[in-house]
């Protein structure tokens, strides 16, 4: 049998539209205990649909445990979680959450730049609120926008304080994420979360920073590369019986979906954990971030797995 998905009921409590497209949900229990607590920086999955989930950062400050707080750009070129939730989502309608997850640890004495683009804030909002709740200032924030910077209101005292360098790229330049990021030491951290050009941007001007001083935070995980040694394989539901041919260059969630496989997919990119699924024949090719060796035993991310053998039969 498929593991159930370990959620939390909650409730949309309110929404509002700072800025069109833009929608801020608040979503707490029902009867108002306490939400499972959550690092700076970290994200929960919304079950919106049997097959639709979705991943988005908190944005309230992570000492507020009665609410989870969500800022959510619709975009109508998606994968249609936003559009889902923009147009079917109103308050009193009640949503399963995942267990907050992840994170961004940043640095306490040295400096940490924060590199956000358009939405990309979102998950710098509830680290600022941390930071400010401990009498923290080692920061500082270069937020791009292509357009009014959406939802500035959450972070007003950062602004006022200074912390923060807000730019249009209507008019002002692109960053140089080279400048941004020179002259704070060996001690400093950087992060970013934006869309993936601006990404790509960033990693390459911070290409020479150790490993574990830079923390990209993707808002789609890129799909692995396909292995030349792949070879095409047959995913066989066990339950229904019904089967394909994954090629090797096939997403084998697309396969799943036209073979109406009763599986959850969320980050397509083997980091959420939503497409576990327990495998019968295999052996599966484990690509995931999710599983220990112990649990690979038993199941099988499959929104990244390929499979060694001609078979890859799941029980599902
Ligand atoms: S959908 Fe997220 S790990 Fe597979």
């Amino acid at each position: 049998m498929v593991k159930p998905i370990r959620t939390v009921a909650t409730i949309i409590k309110e929404i509002s539209e700072p800025l069109p497209g833009v929608k801020v949900l608040v979503l707490e229990d029902e009867d108002r205990w306490e939400l499972p607590p959550f690092k700076p920086g970290a994200h929960i999955d919304l079950h919106l649909d049997k097959k639709l989930i979705r991943t988005y950062s908190l944005c309230n400050a992570p000492f507020e445990n009665n609410r989870y707080v969500l800022g959510i750009k619709r975009e109508d070129n998606g994968r249609g979680g936003s559009r889902f939730i923009h147009e079917c989502l109103k308050p009193g309608t009640r949503v399963d959450v995942s267990l907050p997850r992840g994170g961004m640890d940043f640095d306490l004495e040295n400096m940490n730049i924060f590199v956000a683009g358009g939405i990309g804030i979102t998950p710098f909002i509830s680290v600022i609120r941390e930071m400010e709740n401990r009498g923290l200032t080692n920061y500082v924030l270069h937020w791009s926008s292509n357009g009014p910077a959406s939802i500035q209101h959450m972070i007003e005292p950062a602004i006022r304080s200074g912390h923060v360098h807000i730019s249009d790229t209507r008019y002002d330049p692109f960053p140089d994420y080279k400048a941004i990021t020179a002259g704070y030491g060996s001690g400093a951290k950087v992060f970013c979360c934006g869309p993936e050009p601006m990404l790509k941007a960033f990693e390459a001007a911070v290409g020479s920073w150790p490993a574990d001083r830079v923390h990209v935070e993707r808002f789609a995980v890129a799909r692995p590369a396909v292995d030349p040694e792949a070879k095409p394989f047959t995913v066989v539901l066990s339950q229904s019986g019904r089967q394909a041919v994954v090629e090797p260059n096939d997403s084998i969630v697309e396969i799943l979906e036209e073979l109406d496989a009763n599986i959850s997919f969320s980050c397509e990119g083997g980091i959420c954990g939503a497409c576990r699924t327990p495998w019968i024949e295999g052996p599966p090719v484990h690509r995931d971030r999710v599983l220990s060796p112990a649990e690979r035993e038993r199941d099988v991310i499959v929104c990244v797995a390929g499979c060694a053998g001609q078979r890859l039969v799941l029980d599902a």
